[in-house]
């Protein structure tokens, strides 16, 4: 897919960096290169935690924010309360004047911090999100490790990623759009020379959704799914904890 093996390191100041210098494009770009489907996506995974008003969410790889928001968003169907972390911190300072707009925002609470060393106490969430943030996580490994310690037993894991569509002929045109169209049209709005062709670098080179399941359930959860949305250009992966049922220790 790359000859630039430097094209898909993921140490934590590179990626941050890049995220860093695309982040006033960022949404625009996200709306933009998925038709607004990125909303609906995003709204499924929120809406599969079947939210009651009484939960901890933890929103990892939260970037500029949309999917911690979501879970706030729905008056009907939100959590109680939401931590967004990342640590790109330009990205969190676009997320935190959304915040600001947002007639729920003080149920956010944006943290800087890493996927894979999450700066929160065990069993400390409801539920854990993460919209297409695992892929750019050095080691996945670790994260779900993580995403495990702080998720209360029975809490459950929602994480979006890109996957390829499953048809053949969609595939094609997919794919088309996705390694030659997409990169460039990110480059161009983005003035980043590299970021809009590591999206798909690093899709092609990610665990596919068998495999992701697959880390999952090694990693201790159960009731693995990973649900094809829009033809499987996004993947849900769905999981719980295992373990009985409780409320999460702290707030
Ligand atoms: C593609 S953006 C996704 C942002 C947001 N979740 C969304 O749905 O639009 C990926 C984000 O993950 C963050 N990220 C990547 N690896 C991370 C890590 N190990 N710890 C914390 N944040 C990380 C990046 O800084 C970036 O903001």
């Amino acid at each position: 897919m790359t000859d630039d093996p430097g094209l898909l390191r993921k140490d934590a100041r590179r990626i941050a960096g890049m995220f860093d210098a695309i982040a006033p494009r960022y949404d625009t770009l996200n709306h933009l290169l998925s038709a607004g489907f990125d909303r609906r996506w995003r709204t499924r995974a929120i809406d599969a935690l079947g939210l009651t008003g009484r939960e901890t969410v933890v929103d990892l790889c939260t970037g500029t924010g949309d999917l911690a928001l979501s879970a706030i968003r729905d008056p009907a169907a939100r959590a109680r309360r939401v931590v967004g972390i990342d640590f790109a911190g330009a990205m969190l300072r676009l997320g935190a004047e959304k915040q600001q707009r947002h007639p729920a925002g003080a149920s956010l609470r944006l943290m800087r911090g890493d996927a894979s060393r999450i700066p929160l106490a065990d069993a400390s969430a409801d539920a854990v999100t993460i919209g297409f943030g695992i892929r750019n996580v050095e080691d996945p490994q670790e994260a779900c490790r993580e995403i495990h310690r702080i998720l209360r037993p029975g809490g459950q894991l929602a994480i979006l990623e890109f996957g390829m569509p499953s048809t053949a002929a969609l595939r094609g045109l997919y794919r088309w759009y996705f390694t030659r169209l997409l990169p460039r049209v990110g480059r161009l709005v983005s003035r980043h020379a590299e970021a809009y062709a590591y999206l798909p670098a690093s899709v092609s080179a990610f665990l596919s959704p068998t495999a992701l399941s697959d880390l999952l359930a090694a990693s201790g959860f159960e009731d693995v799914r990973a649900i094809p949305l829009t033809c499987g250009v996004v993947y849900l992966h769905l999981a719980t904890r295992r373990g009985d049922q409780g409320a999460a220790i702290i707030v």
